[in-house]
């Protein structure tokens, strides 16, 4: 088989490695890809490549596709599936992971995706979605604080403010309306506040059918002790210890509701839940993998992932199935100084093989290139996933933090308690 992976993060990383791993997988591309994801060794013989594309122009991927006889391709972020690539490249009678656009409106709008959940009885924040400042202002006083605000499209996971005071929940929604998140923000979604953890279910869908993949716990948070802005995602775990039976039941049968209300979706459909003292609830949708959470999630996998992901984009549910390890992952992210906000690129890294020499640890690139002198450099805000395996928890977590110290680069920026909260148990959330 030959595949083609869209993306550039760590997520992606950790999916073309992933399949790398599978004899079936012949060649592969990832496109554009970063520092790591070219020279990724084939289980095949031969390497993986990286190829100068935009995920966006759906044109210049089908070319590529097409030239190359590719086989498959998967699509890591949200924006090219909004945008629509994977119908252009099914249209074209490509074989894609990842869903049409019309599904994408899941992540591409909160609105969307709230009227979803209350047409299939999904548990969720109650809401009310505003097109004006004036309308939103008067719900948002007459709620009163704590309430969260969100810019109704894409906004690269800065759209969201959770206001403890009816102050800053006004700046928010002035602030969408005055168009800091451009057309995103067009539409405000203002949601009940919702208490607990937090845990991520990405499931495989496909002709209407959920199979989810093992829960994972994002940090989300830039600083220790939940402290600080909203990011990407500075760190994750698999499995979630905290989760108790009844809850996984729960939002297993909540994925189970959504794949069935949408029979042509085909791709990992991401649940985002709070752990509410009413049971699991969602927070939102993602129509892709997450990131970092693939990073834990996938190398738990004992399948072929090329098995998988053919199966669900080929719609047949039948014949999807998974084994997972009982092993314990642990990643930290590595970010530069300055992340979220702005940060220097072009930072020389040093220690990445030393890091990988060491038990259990993979090291998956998010913002890395290579300079003309050939050497890894820092060229993004998350720059590294030091992911580490063991067989319980406390090694994962000792491990990727021993291997964290091994890398360095100016300015390595880390959260040092991912995993903490699992370790001390439930009522560190209460
Ligand atoms: P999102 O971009 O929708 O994932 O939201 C970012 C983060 O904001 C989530 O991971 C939650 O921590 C928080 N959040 C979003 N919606 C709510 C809500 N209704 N209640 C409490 N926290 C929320
Ligand atoms: N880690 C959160 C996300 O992928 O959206």
């Amino acid at each position: 088989m030959k595949i083609l992976v869209l993306g550039s993060g760590g997520r992606e990383h950790a999916i073309a490695w992933t399949l790398a791993r599978s004899p079936r997988t012949d060649a592969l591309f990832v496109a554009p890809g970063n520092g790591g994801t070219d020279g990724i060794a084939l289980a095949s013989g031969g390497a993986s490549q990286n190829a100068s594309l935009d995920p966006m122009d759906a044109q210049a991927v089908l070319a590529f596709a097409q030239d190359a006889g590719i086989d498959l391709v998967v699509i890591g972020a949200e924006a090219p599936l909004v945008e629509g690539v994977a119908d252009v490249l099914r249209e074209a009678g490509l074989k894609v992971y990842g869903p049409n656009a019309a599904e994408a409106q899941l992540e591409g709008s909160k609105d969307h995706a709230k009227r979803f959940m209350d047409d299939n009885e999904i548990p969720t924040a109650a809401y009310a979605t505003f097109t004006d400042a004036e309308g939103a202002l008067a719900y948002v006083r007459e709620q009163g604080a704590p309430i969260v605000i969100k810019a109704d499209g894409l906004a690269a996971g800065k759209g969201v403010v959770v206001a403890e005071t009816l102050k800053d929940a006004e700046e928010a929604v002035c602030a969408c309306f005055d168009g800091a998140f451009g057309d995103a923000g067009a539409k405000v979604v203002i949601e009940e506040c919702m208490r607990g953890p937090e845990c991520s279910m990405l499931s495989f869908v496909t002709g209407g059918k959920s199979f989810p993949m093992a829960p994972s716990q994002d940090h989300k948070r830039a600083f220790d002790g939940d402290m600080g802005p909203n990011t990407g995602g500075m760190g994750v775990y698999s499995p979630v210890p905290i989760v108790t039976d009844d809850e996984m039941a729960r939002m297993e049968a909540i994925m189970a509701q959504a794949a069935a209300a949408v029979p042509d979706y085909r791709g990992t459909l991401y649940g985002g839940f709070m752990l509410t003292p009413e049971g699991p609830k969602i927070v939102e949708f993602n129509v892709r993998f997450g990131d970092p959470e693939t990073q834990v999630v996938l190398p738990r996998l004992e399948s072929d992932l090329v098995d998988v992901m053919e199966a669900v984009a080929d719609g047949r549910a039948a014949d999807v199935s998974m084994q997972w390890s009982d092993a314990w992952a642990v990643c930290v992210v590595l970010a530069s100084e300055g992340y979220p906000g702005a940060y220097e690129k072009g930072r020389v890294i040093l220690g990445v093989d030393d890091a990988e020499a060491m038990p259990g640890i993979t090291v998956f690139h998010a913002g890395t290139a290579r300079n003309e002198d050939g050497e890894l450099v820092t060229a993004g805000g998350r720059v590294l996933n030091v992911v580490a395996m063991a067989d319980t928890f406390e090694d994962a977590r000792d491990r990727a933090y021993e291997a964290c110290d091994v890398i360095q680069f100016e300015g390595k920026q880390l959260r040092r308690d991912i995993g903490l909260k699992a370790l001390i148990g439930r009522s560190s959330w209460e």
